[in-house]
């Protein structure tokens, strides 16, 4: 029955990633950003900027009355306790968040978290009432073994709670290799990962899978923006380096908008 569920129409997410970047004076490129998305068309996506946990609260603040959502970028899987350092979900709700990126490669890469922990963390964003953006893809030694596809279904069935939903849950490829070096994979590649991305999702999910929005993420820019996001299966960005400039981050929502 998954198999036949139909092709919804999926509204697009463009999302910044911050990552360890801004400082409170950086409120001026959120509200450049809703400047500039104030003046334009409405684009066909919604828009999402995810800073570090000290600037949700104010960022929240900075983006009241605007088109622009704010998230974070990584949480506890604790609802609270004595876990020094950490940030739940909970907390993140309540400074504002709305969403919350898990799995990033940066934290399994840096911190050493593993797909069970991931899926611990997307549970708890959902216990707090926040959408988890959960982040998969290879590395470059991986690609080069040929085993993406295999890294990309193995991750998903690690990270992903067996609850997820469209509305609850994301999922953003972001290949290790692209992230941060001005390298993309071609239209092709990127179209044939997210088809199988797709396919995992609907064999588990049914028709919640052939709607969650899967994110392509890894040196998007406003010069490349519009052919990435028309690949079928894009279901929107997931930006990083670019989404720090009103500016850049404006260029890339641009290839939602019409006309
Ligand atoms: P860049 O857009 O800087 O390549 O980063 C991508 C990313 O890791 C977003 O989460």
């Amino acid at each position: 029955m998954a198999a036949t569920a139909k092709a919804p129409r999926i509204k697009a997410l463009v999302a910044g990633n911050w990552k360890m970047n801004g400082l409170k004076a950086s409120k001026k490129e959120l509200a450049g950003l809703a400047r500039r998305l104030a003046k334009g068309g409405r684009p066909a996506c919604d828009v999402l900027v995810c800073p570090p946990a000290t600037l949700v609260s104010l960022l929240k603040d900075e983006a009241r009355g605007t088109r622009i959502a704010i998230g974070a970028q990584d949480c506890h899987a604790a609802a609270s306790g004595a876990h020094t350092g950490d940030i739940s979900a909970e907390m993140l709700k309540d400074a504002g968040a709305g969403f919350v990126i898990v799995g990033h490669s940066e934290r399994r890469a840096d911190h050493g978290e593993t797909d069970a922990q991931v899926r611990a963390k997307a549970e708890a964003a959902w216990r707090a009432g926040l959408v988890a953006i959960v982040c998969i893809g290879e590395t470059e030694a991986q690609r080069d073994a040929g085993e993406t596809l295999k890294v990309i279904r193995s991750q998903l069935s690690g990270s992903l709670p067996k609850a997820a939903t469209a509305k609850t849950t994301v999922i953003a490829y972001e290949p290790v290799w692209a992230i941060g070096t001005g390298r993309t994979p071609t239209s092709a590649d990127v179209a044939k990962v997210h088809a199988a991305i797709r396919a995992a999702l609907v064999k588990r999910y049914g028709a919640e899978g052939a709607a969650m929005r899967i994110l392509y993420g890894g040196s998007v820019k406003p010069s490349n923006a519009a052919e990435l996001m028309a690949v079928p299966n894009v279901n929107g960005a997931l930006v990083g380096g670019a989404s720090l400039k009103a500016e850049d981050f404006y260029g890339i929502i641009s290839a939602y908008i019409k006309g």
